[in-house]
């Protein structure tokens, strides 16, 4: 494994559109190890690729409870609205209150290619959006109130 460099505010990557995984190979899975390791060091519950300058769809989120990884992920139900504090690693020092949906089902493929499907709530919910933002070129200070 190996940890990435995060590129920050400014990059033009954060702001393209990222492209769909047509397979996960052996390439996608190393991408995804190295995200987690990434994500980990720099001690954030999130991360998209678009963030090591991969703009690909492939997301990874821990809020402690262990290592979702998907990829084309994409929300399918989202539920109710909370507005919380949320930060971004490429965004370093700033954080601010966004509204997001209490409740989210998302779907996507896994780290061994498989669909799965992810049921979340609260911070895990956040999270999720966050990261899904990230590969449409979204960044939460563009949702801040
Ligand atoms: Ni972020």
């Amino acid at each position: 494994m190996a940890v990435l460099p995060i590129v920050t505010l400014g990059h033009p990557v954060l702001r393209t559109k990222a492209r769909p995984v047509e397979k996960v190979t052996k390439r996608v899975q190393k991408l995804i190890r190295d995200m987690a390791e990434t994500m980990y060091q720099a001690k954030g519950v999130g991360l998209a690729a678009p963030q090591v300058n991969v703009a690909e769809r492939v997301i990874v989120v821990d809020v402690g409870q262990g290592l979702v990884a998907l990829v084309n992920p994409e929300i399918v139900k989202a539920e109710g609205a909370i507005r919380d504090v949320e930060g971004c690693l490429s965004i370093p020092g700033r954080s601010g209150y966004v509204t997001r949906a209490a409740r989210v089902v998302a779907k996507g493929l896994d780290a061994e290619g498989r669909p799965i499907k992810v049921e979340a709530q609260g911070y895990f919910a956040r999270a999720i959006q966050h990261e899904i933002d990230h590969l449409d070129g979204i960044l939460f200070i563009d949702r801040l109130e």
